[in-house]
């Protein structure tokens, strides 16, 4: 048994996530997560509402709510979608807990003491139209990079590069849209990457296994142009972790906060005690999973993230983990994502195109889109949500699949011999080849879940699923049963046990459906298939199941064209 920590990137507070952002970290970190609890690992799951920073001002000032009102209604939203689409977290915290307030000032001034931070006086953008200065997304413009016209001042989402809002071409407020602008001196704290880049470089070099689109991108933020920047860390904001070193005041710092994307990445740690403080565990049991003078240096530390989310975690935190010069965990693997498009687009929360979280809930339950949002991952380039590509996979794969394949058994079994296990004969030469293939299969699966490869994991469930109605079809109880009851009866046998066994290995994609058939089959029994043979005879002859309803209902083309054109405009 292993012990595996697993963090998604954790969700941005302002809004609803679109489909693009779930398949992009959280569903595919829960299907990870579900896999390793079902091998027998000890897993801690976690994620949380990344609350601080411009995105959550601006919203909130959107709404007229308070920004901490804003900010607790949102984590509820957020917590109850996650629910919807069966996220297994350990824990969903808040990156504006009293645990990360705690953490990140402790960081800063374990990365103070080590002479990790600079202090610089420079001029930013002062608006006077808003009577403010305008951090990251508060200033909106050109990227310099790439020509984006609605680059931000943090990033520009077009090509992942890290701006600085003094970067942006034609600047102008995200506030008022004003361009009466001026450059004005305020005192701020950078961290000093460029002094660490050493130590990131051989830490990186040495992670020959990564995902080339992971190290890619690390790379050329550390080579191109003049190399690694040092990144400011403060912001002159009022909403996020105020600026200390440890438990001390920053002389020369009241009144300014930590930037979000420095204390962001913390909430992982932070979220970890809040989950140990929501359980009334000690200190003890969160640091078994982060100190590696604790206990967590046998555990493996898995982050699952969209590309745009690479530079942070492969530099800046690793930065402050390392700038800390305490025992904590690093990452230890890092599986990251390209862009799910809309139908011909890109999905964009500002613009509202797409599907979000909560209207996908109102028209199909969480197991449907699960199954064709992991089975359509964007991991080796972008990828695509059309409803006729939506439609097809649902009808094909689940409906006439899996589905179909759960309702003839249980149906015929029913009808020839009561909804009980029936006894049946031995087994002849069919079954010996399709044990012989379910074997290949699974342990193609299990190497594909270990290394996260989810569209070829996806690919091999649903041929684990074909071969069981292939075989149905072949070997025909229905026609069987005439001349040979019991010979029928032994391939019924095999097929009821076969959906237990389905029910097993699908549950980390489709948790609801996986359910569904365990119930119906009147079994808790969900261990894991080590031998083929055992797992085939778990439901022993006069085992009692009753027929389930429909698994997955198929999506009629009317229903499709509905949704089409409800979803073709955006969302306001
Ligand atoms: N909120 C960020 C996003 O949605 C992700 C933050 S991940 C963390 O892109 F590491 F900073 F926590
Ligand atoms: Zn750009």
């Amino acid at each position: 048994m292993a012990r595996i920590l697993i963090t998604s990137a954790i969700p941005y507070i302002n809004g609803i996530k679109h489909l693009g952002n779930l398949v992009g970290s959280q569903l595919p970190a829960d299907l990870y997560a579900r896999y390793m609890r079902a091998r027998g690992n000890e897993v801690m799951f976690i994620c949380a509402t990344d609350e601080h920073g411009t995105p959550a001002e601006l919203a909130a000032a959107k709404t007229g709510e308070p920004v901490e009102v804003y900010c607790a209604r949102m984590h509820g939203v957020q917590a109850e979608l996650a629910k919807g689409f069966r996220l297994s977290f350990d824990h969903f915290g808040r990156s504006s807990s009293a645990r990360n307030h705690k953490l990140t000032q402790h960081f800063a001034g374990k990365l103070a003491e080590n002479g990790f931070i600079a202090e610089v006086t420079e001029k930013q953008f002062y608006s006077v139209a808003d009577g403010r200065f305008l951090p990251d997304r508060y200033i909106e413009g050109t990227c310099p990079n790439c020509g984006y016209e609605k680059a931000r001042g943090d990033q520009c989402e077009h090509c992942t590069k890290q701006l600085d809002p003094t970067d942006l071409i034609e600047p102008r407020s995200a506030i008022s849209g004003s361009t009466d602008l001026e450059l004005r001196e305020t005192k701020h704290l950078y961290l000093r990457q460029s002094a660490l880049k050493g130590e990131l470089e051989a830490w990186i070099d040495s992670k020959t296994d990564w995902p080339i689109l992971t190290t890619s991108i690390a790379k050329k933020w550390l080579h191109e142009g003049e190399g690694l920047q040092d990144r400011g860390i403060t912001r002159d904001l009022k909403w996020g972790v105020p600026v200390r070193k440890g438990e001390e005041d920053w002389p020369g710092m009241e009144g300014k906060v930590f930037y979000v994307w420095f204390d962001a990445p913390i909430e992982y740690i932070a979220a970890t005690a809040e989950w140990a403080d929501a359980h009334g565990h000690s200190d003890s049991e969160w640091e078994r999973w982060w100190r590696t003078d604790k206990g967590a240096e046998d555990v493996r530390y898995v982050q699952f993230m969209g590309k745009d989310n690479v530079p942070f975690h492969t530099l800046s935190f690793p930065a402050t983990i390392m700038g800390s010069r305490e025992p904590w965990k690093l990452v230890d693997y890092i599986k990251s994502f390209n862009y799910l498009n809309y139908d011909g687009g890109q999905f964009s929360t500002s613009q509202g195109r797409g599907v979000f979280m909560d209207q996908a809930l109102s028209i199909l339950p969480s197991d449907y889109w699960r199954w064709w949002l992991l089975s359509h991952a964007p991991e080796n380039s972008d990828s695509e949500f059309t409803w006729e590509n939506f439609q097809a996979a649902v009808n094909k794969d689940l409906a006439d699949v899996l589905g179909n394949f759960v309702s003839r058994v249980t149906k015929f079994c029913r009808s020839k011999f009561g909804e009980v296990v029936p006894e049946g004969d031995q087994l002849g030469e069919r079954e010996a080849l399709l044990m012989e293939e379910l074997r290949t299969r699974i342990r193609a699966y299990e190497d594909h879940m270990a290394a996260m490869e989810i569209r070829k994991a996806a690919g091999e469930l649903r041929a684990i699923w074909v071969a069981g109605n292939e075989y149905l079809q072949a070997a025909a109880p229905w026609t069987v049963v005439k001349e040979n009851p019991a010979a029928a009866a032994a391939i019924v046998r095999l097929s009821l046990n076969l959906i237990r066994l389905y029910a097993v290995l699908s549950e980390p994609f489709i948790p609801d459906a996986s359910a569904a058939m365990l119930a119906a089959l009147g079994t808790e029994e969900r261990s894991w298939p080590e031998e083929i043979q055992v797992a085939l005879n778990v439901l022993p002859p006069g085992h009692a199941f009753t027929t389930p309803d429909v698994l997955f209902r198929k999506i009629a083309d009317e229903e499709r064209e509905e949704w089409q054109k409800k979803f073709a405009g955006v969302r306001t």
